[in-house]
């Protein structure tokens, strides 16, 4: 059967081979799908063994996602924006680079909670990996302001600076700061830091005024206990009429876009996801 597998470090918690095989299963084909650990600074190396062992692509996940970018010999235009690559097809004329986390991420939050994003104050933190690839899919739904903040503001930024011109081109007003410098509340905020490895601290700081709509949808990126910390500071924070999320939603739709690059069909999520919330929760 025809090889895929998920390149990162860590890698071993990874649920992305049990995802694939229930999309495989569903649209009745066969693959093997492996976790590879990859060494710090060995990327490349790794790639190629997987590549000449006559795997057809991967995955990419921490802390590889900005060095995969750079091994591509094509980008999709959404990798290229992202300059973040977190799915690699290893076509023989040279290996194409896509990012699936940002229509993952908007799926999950416009399809599964039934949030449209046009028009809404979004507020995203971090300014690594995670949330490179997710903004320009984003701005790409038109909210009305769109602001990034990261604990080192230089690199949210930067991170805003390379996407002015698509947030101009959809009327967002696109704006950077510090962890301590949102503005006003908003209606939508999505946690892309890894702030809750860090001994399970709050993304922002205690003593803020409340940064969320009463009734908002604030989703962390993470999901199983990596979460929690996360979840309980959000709940608190959106009141009853709000919505919580974890990462578990983007994570399926991220694969069935990779699914779909690699194999031609996109394949149906909800049972997938209803599964997989089944051994997580
Ligand atoms: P990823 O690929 O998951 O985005 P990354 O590129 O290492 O990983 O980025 C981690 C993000 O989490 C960054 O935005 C980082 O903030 P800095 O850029 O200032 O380092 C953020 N982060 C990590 N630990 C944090 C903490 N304890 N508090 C706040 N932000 C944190």
């Amino acid at each position: 059967p025809a090889l895929y597998a998920v390149v990162g470090n860590p890698v071993a918690h990874s649920r992305s081979p049990a995802i694939h095989q229930a999309f495989a299963a569903q649209t009745q084909q066969t693959l093997s799908y492996e976790r590879v650990l990859s060494p710090l600074e060995g990327l490349r190396e790794t790639l190629q063994a997987l590549a000449a062992r006559g795997a057809h692509g991967c995955n990419i996940t921490v802390p590889f996602k900005f060095e995969a970018q750079a091994l591509a010999a094509r980008l999709t235009p959404r990798a290229a924006q992202a300059a973040a690559v977190n799915t690699l097809r290893f076509d023989a004329q040279g290996w194409l680079g896509d990012n699936t986390d940002g229509a993952g991420l908007v799926a999950d939050i416009q399809v599964h909670a039934q949030t449209p994003l046009r028009g809404r104050r979004v507020l995203l933190l971090g300014a690594g990996g995670a949330a490179a690839g997710v903004l320009g899919a984003l701005l790409q739904e038109g909210p009305s302001a769109l602001r990034v903040l990261n604990r080192n503001p230089a690199k949210a930024e930067a991170l805003v600076h390379s996407h002015q011109a698509l947030a101009a081109e959809h009327g967002v007003a696109l704006s950077a700061g510090a962890l301590d410098q949102a503005q006003g509340r908003y209606e939508v905020l999505i946690n892309a830091t890894s702030a809750s490895l860090d001994q399970g601290t709050a993304p922002l700081p205690a003593h803020l005024p409340p940064v969320l709509e009463p009734g908002a949808l604030a989703l962390d990126m993470m999901y199983g206990p990596a979460a929690l910390p996360f979840l309980q500071w959000a709940r608190e924070q959106v009141g009853p009429q709000g919505q919580v999320r974890d990462g578990l939603g983007m994570l399926v739709e991220q694969a069935a876009e990779a699914f779909a690059l690699w194999r031609g069909v996109r394949p149906d999520t909800a049972p997938v996801l209803a599964a997989l919330r089944q051994q997580v929760d």
